[in-house]
């Protein structure tokens, strides 16, 4: 029986973003007392550019070891890192421009070599993660997730192909054509912990749908071995549950 995962509804999406900080907070200082390092893969998109914001802001600025965080990307579009619509470029403009840490615990997945080579840029990514967590599965401290309208997570989309089990890294195309890099389902199933952060009124009616175990929604299939999931929406995408 899978487990009911804990949904946590505020009032604004500053709400969740500060809610969704101090998850941040509290996952980096637990996992850098436990092993002194904190790994976090962020997500993509829209959303989480306020909880990016606000990690680049006194309180959680000066709270958060920086030099002990590792980042990662849950997925990535093919394109430069400074192009808008790079996800590395949005934490780059409103996270890691501000903070204190160092390049090599950056981990970004080169887009770049995705425009050219999406089967390299995604084996680069791959290297990268067994070579940091030395295992076969990267067990994250913490997985930042969006949620898309068609119930895609990461970029992992209604329909697509799935990958040979064990398989960490895919490419797929999204809605547009655009390749994309993404870390498949099973890869972050190791997580210690997973947030879905979902905002606003158009995602309402899939929020239901993922909630209501829909099937062939991919972020309905998220699912920690031993880890805990947690949703956190505004009260418009939580409208209708
Ligand atoms: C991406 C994502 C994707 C995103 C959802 C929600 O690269 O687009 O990682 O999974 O999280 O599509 O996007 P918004 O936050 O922009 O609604």
């Amino acid at each position: 029986m899978p487990k009911k995962p804990k949904i946590l509804v505020f009032e604004s999406n500053a709400e969740l973003a500060k809610a969704a900080a101090v998850i941040f907070r509290d996952s980096c200082k637990a996992a850098v007392a436990r092993r002194g390092l904190f790994s976090v893969a962020l997500s993509g998109g829209k959303t989480p550019a306020a909880l990016y914001a606000a990690l680049a802001a006194p309180p959680f600025r000066d709270a958060v070891r920086w030099r002990e965080t590792h980042l990662f990307w849950g997925d990535e579009r093919c394109c430069p890192p400074d192009d808008k619509e790079s996800n590395f470029h949005t934490a780059f403009v409103n996270l890691i421009s501000k903070i204190d840490i160092p390049d090599d615990n950056v981990h970004r997945i080169q887009g770049e070599v995705c425009q050219v080579e999406p089967v390299t840029a995604a084996a680069l990514y791959e290297e990268e993660l067994l070579s940091f967590f030395k295992s076969e599965r990267p067990a994250f401290d913490l997985v930042l997730l969006g949620l898309g309208a068609d119930g895609h997570t990461l970029s992992v989309f209604p329909g697509s192909a799935r990958p040979n089990p064990g398989k960490l890294v895919t490419i797929g195309k999204d809605q547009l054509g655009l390749w994309r890099i993404s870390l498949t389902i099973e890869a972050v199933s190791s997580s210690a912990k997973a947030i879905f952060l979902v905002s606003g009124k158009e995602k309402a009616a899939i929020l239901k749908d993922v909630l209501d175990g829909k099937k062939g929604l991919p972020a309905a299939e998220v699912d920690l071995a031993n880890g805990e999931l947690i949703w956190l929406a505004d009260k418009e995408a939580a409208g209708l549950i």
